[in-house]
């Protein structure tokens, strides 16, 4: 089977083909998850660097962005295949959560072209289409890559923060979530406290990087909010709030030494929590996804906890973290519900579940 993402819910446009394995189109559950998906072609256009200027999205300039790389991504992707339109047996689109604006661009050209060339639609939830990265064959009919179920699912973007149990394709619990702000989010306003720039995850890793590699000691202890709590919910905004009021205090500000500290911080609660979920529901597979799921700290730390489990852990390549319409299409191939293209509509605060 041969499937077209499209995803636009935040600041990237992106589309993506993927194809399973040589039994060309899989019907049942038992041969999609033993033929492996493919990635074909991932192509994703960022506006990052207008972003950038503003220290954060603009919701309106993101989508009038969007609408101009769109088609450009689509005919990227079909070119780099070779694929011609008559062979996409399906379009998967993310239909929310996200921008309103943002979502709109791609649902309605997903419409669009279902409408066009006769395809089959599936509206995809973008919170659990990241943990399908974590189902993306990297290695054609590697077996072993796809995650055993009953899994636990840890979702860390710039707007979310979930834990789910996932029992089986189609069949998510929510354990817990954030009361406020996403650890992206945290990563995000505390890398702006500090002048490090958007977007802040990655800006905030280097930064703790050049102070690790210096081994000196942390003179700062942040709090770790809701680290002890006996429940799989998050807190950051007190995290965001202590960092605010440590800089106005200070005179002088170690950045790297704070960026660090802020690493730590998040780190080790988003660890605590899932190993503990981990543990209570006994499950096989534990997953990381998300664009928080890229930091190198979270994943070893992550790695070092899960090691002392029954459970095992995926972690996307950081590439498929981030935004992209692989996860998208990949999250359609294993939950294939195709509906006509009239009834789907952008769902700006879709939940995880
Ligand atoms: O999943 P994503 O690409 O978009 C959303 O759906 O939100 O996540 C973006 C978030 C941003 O908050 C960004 O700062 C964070 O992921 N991020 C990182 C890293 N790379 C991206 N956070 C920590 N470390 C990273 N290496
Ligand atoms: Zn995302």
């Amino acid at each position: 089977m041969i499937i077209l993402g499209i995803e636009t819910s935040c600041d990237e446009t992106a589309a993506a083909i993927v194809k399973d394995g040589p039994s060309a189109r899989a019907s049942t559950e038992l041969s999609r998850t033993s033929s492996g998906l493919r990635i074909l072609s991932n192509a994703v256009a960022s506006s990052v660097e207008l972003h950038q200027k503003t220290g954060g999205i603009i919701p309106e300039i993101a989508a009038r962005e969007q609408s101009k790389y769109m088609i450009p991504v689509i005919k990227e992707v079909l070119e780099e295949t070779k694929i011609k339109n008559q062979e996409i047996e399906a379009i998967a689109v993310t239909h929310g959560p996200g921008l309103i604006g943002s979502l709109l661009v791609g649902v309605e050209t997903a419409k669009a072209l279902a409408y066009a060339w006769q395809k089959p639609i599936i509206p995809i939830n973008h919170l659990q289409a990241h943990l399908y990265a974590n189902f993306i064959c990297e290695i054609p009919n590697h077996k072993s890559q796809i995650p055993k179920f009953p899994a636990l699912g840890l979702v860390v973007s710039g707007g979310h923060t979930d834990l789910v149990l996932m029992e089986n394709h189609g069949q998510i619990k929510w354990l817990g979530g954030t009361r406020d702000d996403a650890a992206g989010e945290c990563f995000d306003k505390t890398a702006r406290v500090l002048g490090l720039g958007y977007p802040g995850g990655p800006a905030i890793s280097a930064a703790a990087e050049k102070f690790q590699i210096s081994n000196s000691e942390s003179q700062t202890k942040l709090p770790r909010p809701m680290i002890n709590e006996d429940n799989f919910d998050f807190s950051f905004s007190g995290l965001k709030t202590s960092v605010i009021n440590l800089v106005k205090k200070q005179k002088e500000v170690d950045v790297p030494m704070l960026a660090f500290e802020i690493q730590e911080a998040i780190t080790d609660v988003l660890v605590m929590k899932t190993i503990r979920a981990a543990k209570k529901y006994r499950v096989k597979s534990t997953l990381l996804a998300g664009g928080v799921a890229a930091n190198s700290r979270l994943r070893e730390k992550m790695q070092s906890a899960i090691n002392k489990t029954q459970s095992k852990l995926y972690t996307p390549p950081p590439r498929l973290c981030t935004d992209n319409a692989a996860y998208i299409a990949c999250c359609a191939y294993f939950n294939y519900q195709p509906v006509s293209w009239q009834r789907v509509k952008v769902e700006p605060s879709l939940r995880i579940c």
